[in-house]
């Protein structure tokens, strides 16, 4: 399992909107390893919210739900592998 990781969850306005709360609170559950669960403020991806990034990889993605959040857990943060479809296209456009 990867280390030293950070989860950041925007909790600014337009993702607060759309369930970030939900989202940060089902990430701090899931409790992995290794990993920080981190509030923050907005990210400038306001319309495709709520907002997470996976750093250190710098991994976006976009329009998270609180039951998206088991699948980011087991395949990105356990597998090392990034979930495609729920990535940022502004930020991985490859998807
Ligand atoms: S309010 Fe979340 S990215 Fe701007």
């Amino acid at each position: 399992m990867d280390s030293g990781r950070q989860i950041l969850v925007c909790q600014y306005t337009n993702c607060l909107a759309n369930g970030s709360a939900a989202v940060l609170s089902t990430f701090q559950s899931a409790a992995v390893p290794g990993v920080m669960v981190i509030g923050c403020g907005c990210q400038g991806q306001c319309n495709l919210g709520p907002t997470v990034r996976v750093l250190p990889d710098d991994t976006w993605y976009c329009r998270v739900k609180p039951e998206d959040v088991r699948t980011i857990v087991d395949q990105h943060l356990k597998q090392a592998k990034p979930v495609t479809a729920l990535l940022h296209p502004r930020f991985h456009p490859q998807y």
